[in-house]
């Protein structure tokens, strides 16, 4: 048995390339997120899902263990995500750069992937433009425009023909209005009007005012994930737009498993367009989310951003596996480029000429279960990309 063992260990360190006796070196992974703030969240939800992998998968893979480098932002704040990346790739080397809650910390790190030719992996930022400002970048969360048209069609199929759409004024937000006008409009939907409101904290009250006056069908609407949702919800109750009779559609940053039993009863019912639900129903979801509670027990459920880190990190680990001691940035592209992963959301593959993701996105409805408030799943568009790209 101690001889299988050592033969065994020789065996992975020649897999990985090292003298037997000696331990292979980690690999490194910077993540560069916020974990402090008001979207601290953000990069604890990302880590939850990381360290919820290594629960199930282990955390060595060809002989080499992964390293985790945590760097907090305090975001959204682009500067210190790009003087952090360029801190990590220099001073750390580390092997691939990773996390990226919001699109423009993502954008200033993009040219020091680049430039030290290290691969990123983006685990939430999301407006379409992310993955063409550097060949290192490939992304395993979402796009606003990938999530968004799809509401524009379940919308317009089921009789809503005239909205007003609220979004917050940074790319992603302008994103996901576009492309759900674009894709809503085309279908014969009509635009009461557009609302743009400040990325740092807004006063709702106004805007929601506003749309309460011009008696829309439906708001659609896309706010960052978290503190922006209950500052939303607020007003949307405090003004009753849906005594009024105005619905409420958006994209699931709305009703994200973090904050939904936060939002609590007023977000009963609505309807949502998203990748992710913690109500999945697959075993590969159950198996995440029990790993998940157990290895961030006061996080509550994972949210996208959770899955997010979760398939991130699948992804690195099967880059470290092929590549082994040899981790080159170009061959690890290639690697990431062609890959797909039975994920805990449902099947994503990586889209080579885009490097972005293809994948399922749901149709949701906020049900009560068991006390709780969930993303129900009823409808689902399959195979979906960037409508963009
Ligand atoms: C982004 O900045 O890309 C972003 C942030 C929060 C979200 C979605 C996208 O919920």
């Amino acid at each position: 048995m101690a001889l299988r063992t050592f033969a065994c260990a020789l065996l992975v360190a020649a897999m990985a390339g090292t003298a037997p006796g000696a331990r292979a070196e980690d690999v490194k992974v910077g993540i560069v997120a916020p974990f402090s703030g008001s979207a601290a969240a953000f990069g604890k939800q990302m880590e939850g899902g990381i360290r919820a992998f290594f629960k199930l998968h282990g955390d060595t893979f060809a002989g080499r263990k992964i390293q985790l480098l945590i760097r907090d932002t305090g975001g959204p704040n682009p500067e210190v995500a790009k003087r952090l990346a360029q801190e990590l790739v220099a001073r750390d080397k580390v092997d691939f750069l990773a996390g990226f809650g919001f699109t423009p910390e993502a954008l200033a790190a993009a040219p020091v992937a680049t430039e030290a030719k290290k691969p990123m992996i983006v685990m939430n930022a999301a407006s379409s433009v992310v993955t063409t400002r550097s060949p290192y970048i490939a992304r395993f969360s979402m796009t606003l425009p990938q999530v968004s048209a799809p509401m524009a069609t379940w919308a317009s199929r089921n009789g809503i023909r005239k909205v007003y759409t609220l979004v917050t004024d940074y790319a992603p937000g302008i994103d996901s209005e576009e492309s759900f006008k674009k894709a809503f409009t085309a279908l014969g939907g009509q635009m009461v009007d557009s609302v743009r409101v400040p990325l740092r904290n807004p006063d709702y009250a106004p805007y929601v005012q506003r749309i309460k006056d011009a008696k829309p069908e439906a708001v659609f609407m896309f706010v960052p994930a978290g503190q922006d949702s209950i500052a939303f919800m607020k007003a949307f109750e405090e003004r009753g737009l849906a005594q009024a009779g105005i619905k409420l559609i958006a994209t699931g940053d709305l009703t994200d498993d973090y904050v939904l039993n936060t939002l609590g009863d007023p977000v009963l019912g609505i309807v949502t367009t998203h990748h992710y639900s913690a109500a999945h129903d697959s075993p590969e979801n159950k198996a995440f989310v029990a790993a998940f509670n157990e290895v961030a027990k006061d996080l509550g459920r994972p949210n996208f951003m959770g899955v997010g880190g979760y398939d991130g990190m699948a992804a690195i680990a099967e880059v470290v596996k092929k590549l082994g001691n040899q981790i080159d940035g170009d061959k690890a592209m290639e690697i990431l480029k062609n890959l797909k992963l039975n994920s805990p959301r449902g099947p994503i593959a990586i889209d080579p000429a885009t490097r972005d993701i293809v994948q399922t996105v749901y149709v949701r409805r906020v049900e009560k279960r068991g006390g709780e408030l969930w993303n129900i799943e009823f409808d689902k568009f399959t195979d979906v990309k960037d409508p963009g790209k």
